[in-house]
């Protein structure tokens, strides 16, 4: 049996939803006639990534990809391996790397430098959420819808082990006992 989990609400679903259209807009502006490629990072950012396109009211390709950093638990595994690829070529194309959250920054600073030797036209990061406390590595994000504390966050796409990932709102597991 697993234990009880206590959450508290972070982010409600409105104030999500505000960051997204900020985003939305930010994005729109600078990849009017681009054609990018928007390459989600499995799985945690594909919720995200569902409301922001329809925002975005633009021409543009989805790909994903999945990265394996963190194994169970809330530990970060340190390795990072491509567990599955983009599918598309991106040589030459603009590319977005659509992100749900960075934490030590070690997943992203990975995937970038991965795709970068893949030669895009261009590459930046957007991501929905950013733990600047548990930096390890600075990456330069260049679309960040909100700023999260210290506390390991469920909901709205994102999990802890397989969790939560349906909550509307932005949760903070607190911690038990
Ligand atoms: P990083 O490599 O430490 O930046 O970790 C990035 C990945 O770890 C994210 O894409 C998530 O999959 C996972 N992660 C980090 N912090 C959290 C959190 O608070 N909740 C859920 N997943 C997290
Ligand atoms: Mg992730």
């Amino acid at each position: 049996m697993r234990s009880e989990v206590k959450l508290s609400v972070l982010f409600t679903s409105e104030q999500i939803a505000a960051a997204v259209s900020r985003l939305a807009a930010e994005i729109r502006r600078d990849y009017l006639g681009k054609n990018p490629i928007l390459i989600a990072v499995l799985k945690g950012s594909f919720v995200f990534l569902a409301d922001l396109i329809r925002q975005l009211n633009l021409p543009l390709e989805i790909e994903f990809a999945q990265l394996s950093s963190y194994g169970r638990g809330r530990e970060s595994a340190g390795k990072i391996k491509v567990v599955q690829d983009v599918r598309s070529d991106i040589k030459g194309r603009h590319v977005l790397v659509i992100e749900d959250i960075i934490d030590t920054g070690f997943t992203a600073a990975f995937f970038l430098d991965y795709l970068g030797k893949k030669k895009p036209a261009s590459l930046k990061l957007c991501s929905l959420t950013d733990k600047p406390s548990r930096t390890q590595v600075k990456v330069n994000i260049d679309y960040l819808g909100l700023t999260v504390p210290d506390k390991f966050i469920v909901g709205y796409g994102i999990d802890w082990d397989e969790r939560f990932r349906y909550l509307p709102d932005i949760c903070a597991i607190e911690d038990e006992g």
